[in-house]
């Protein structure tokens, strides 16, 4: 199916919950990459990713009900791979990747410096899709902070990018 549907813009999401984590309850913050992603409405601005069950990040969002969309330069291609090869339940990314962290406005959850504009997201549903779980949310704060490039997938590891 990817072959059908990409390329596709490749953002990276943030999450922040207190879960218990290996036996040991407290705060995390993770960073996953995502290509399922969409607008859904403009009044209210609602914004909406879909998630694999397994995925560290899926049990963060339920926990928490927030996300942060970061929409990614390019030039963030290896770190953006990254996020989306490693799980955060054995390691901090934002350490891994040399990423750094800001805090949200308008949610309880972090954000990326370097991304290129983000979206700050407050669930009101989850549906379960197959293996996966649709979050649906508002968009509570949203900027573009620079213009740049952005990343797109194509296959596996493989990225393409827009010509501006
Ligand atoms: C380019 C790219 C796009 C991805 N898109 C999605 C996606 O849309 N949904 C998803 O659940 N996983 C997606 N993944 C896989 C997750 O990013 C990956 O499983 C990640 O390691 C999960 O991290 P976590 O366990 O810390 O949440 C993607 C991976 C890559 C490399």
């Amino acid at each position: 199916m990817l072959n059908i549907v990409n390329p596709r813009q490749t953002v990276l999401v943030t999450c922040r919950a207190d879960v218990k984590n290996f036996g040991k309850q407290g705060v995390k913050d993770n960073i996953i990459a995502i290509d399922w992603h969409t607008p859904l409405a403009f009044n209210p601005m609602m914004y909406a990713i879909s998630v694999g069950k397994e995925r560290f990040s899926c049990e963060l969002i339920k926990a928490s009900g927030v996300f942060v969309v970061n929409f990614m330069s390019n030039a963030n291609e290896k770190e953006v791979l990254f996020c989306g090869r490693n799980t955060g339940r054995h390691i901090d990314k934002f350490e891994a990747t040399e990423l750094t962290r800001d805090e949200a406005d308008k949610v309880d959850c972090c954000k990326i410096n370097e991304a290129l504009a983000y979206m700050e997201c407050e669930v009101t549903e989850t549906i379960e899709t197959g293996d996966h779980v649709l979050f649906i949310a508002n968009v509570l704060g949203s900027e573009v902070r620079k213009s740049g490039k952005r990343l797109y997938h194509t296959n596996g590891n493989e990225f393409t990018t827009t010509l501006e």
